[in-house]
């Protein structure tokens, strides 16, 4: 490799807010109305990954988005991420005549309500600031803040929290507990739509803070209290709790969609039967067995203890498989269940619904980014002459 030519290739997890955030008082800064605590998925799963160089070579600045060139002057918040790195490191090690190639891949669907952009901006952050030296995981945070709020959360492994602080320096994600710290936990992502979701978050969440009188309640008064029961749910691991807040907040964060003016929609149908079928499992059980949680999209999200997960997915598959083929399911694989009791029978063919889901990702909790390679090796998504790699 040349030493006039650096590149850096990592990647970057997803996460699920089991309190969500949704609105800002600070739209230039990515300053939340209100704390937020999420769970980082396993990147085995679920990932970004993104490659960055830097040479006197490259004619101009130029980035690829799963394969497509993206107008990076034209995303307002692209560029600013990118400005401020520029200014942190300084010329001495961003020369002025210095261009960067930059090229990220998600292997799941983009937009689709799936926090795409939270391990996008976390992997583009991360991979930028390594690039030049700077392994501040609270810095880096900070900045990938500036992307996609949920960004920040992605810079940690296990579960997370936001504090919604009121300016750049105090509005900051830490960790709760890391990875292994509750080694049972387990989560089902049901992929009922890989499109584009309508309604961005953020054109969303600014529609809700402008017109929901929901949304003051919440935050004022509801979140504030529910942090605190979660964070002591999460480090005493009573899943009950963590299940029973985790359900009630996505509820609340989609009445509230419902409630800004034109109403937002990102549940549908499908989302609403794994409601109810969730509500089901955990009465009959007598306690709660999974929690649900949905995004700004259709998509749920099950957490789960591990000993749950084989009869769960023998229910899921009954309901939602289709009878010639089996309901996909990747990533963590496990026992083949025993046959389902008569209750779950029944409820499985009264409430079929076959091919409603696309498939179904089995993953776990897991780190935060992490580097891949510091060459032009395999690994790296950008040739060395330059340009995506096909
Ligand atoms: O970071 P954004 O702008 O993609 O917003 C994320 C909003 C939710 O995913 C709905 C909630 C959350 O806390 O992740």
């Amino acid at each position: 490799m040349s030493t006039d030519k650096r590149t850096i290739t990592v990647r970057a997890p997803v996460n699920i807010a089991v309190i969500k955030y949704w609105g800002k008082r600070d739209e230039k800064l990515i300053i939340p109305l209100n704390d937020s605590i999420s769970g980082t998925l396993d990147m085995e799963q679920l990932c970004a990954t993104t490659s960055v160089a830097i040479s006197p070579s490259f004619k101009c600045n130029q980035m690829w988005l799963n394969g497509e060139e993206v107008d990076m002057t034209a995303n307002e918040r692209l560029f600013r991420c990118i400005q401020e790195v520029k200014t942190m490191v300084g010329t001495s090690q961003w020369p002025a005549d210095h261009h960067l190639q930059i090229a990220s891949r998600n292997n799941f669907p983009t937009a689709a309500g799936l926090a795409s952009s939270a391990a996008g901006y976390a992997c583009l952050m991360y991979a930028l600031c390594r690039l030049f030296g700077v392994d501040d995981a609270e810095r880096i945070s900070t900045l990938a803040r500036l992307g996609s709020g949920s960004a920040c959360r992605s810079v940690y492994g296990g579960f997370v929290q936001w504090v919604a602080g009121n300016d750049h320096q105090s509005s900051i994600a830490r960790q709760i507990l890391d990875e292994e710290a509750w080694p049972s936990m387990r989560v089902l992502v049901l992929v009922v739509s890989d499109h584009r979701k309508d309604t961005s978050s953020s054109s969303g969440m600014k529609s809700s803070v402008e017109t929901s009188d929901l949304m003051k309640k919440r935050v004022q008064d509801i979140v504030p209290q529910r942090i605190t029961q979660m964070l002591t749910a999460i480090k005493e691991r009573n899943f009950h709790d963590f299940a029973e807040i985790t359900m009630r907040d996505s509820n609340q964060f989609h009445a509230i969609c419902q409630d800004t003016y034109p109403p937002i929609r990102y549940m549908n149908d499908v989302s609403w039967s794994v409601v109810s079928l969730v509500h089901y499992f955990n009465k009959l059980y007598g306690c709660n067995k999974v929690a649900y949680t949905f995004d700004a999209g259709p998509n749920a999200c099950l957490y789960v203890l591990e000993d749950v997960v084989p009869e769960l997915l023998a229910l899921i598959t009954a309901i939602y498989g289709k009878s010639e083929s089996k309901l996909e399911v990747q990533g963590i694989e496990y026992k083949k269940h025993p046959e389902l009791n008569d209750s779950l029978q029944k409820y499985a063919v009264v409430n079929a619904c076959p091919g409603a889901l696309k498939y179904v990702i089995s993953t776990k909790l897991g780190t935060g980014p992490q580097v891949l390679s510091t060459s032009f090796d395999a690994n790296c998504l950008i040739e060395e002459s330059g340009g995506i790699k096909k």
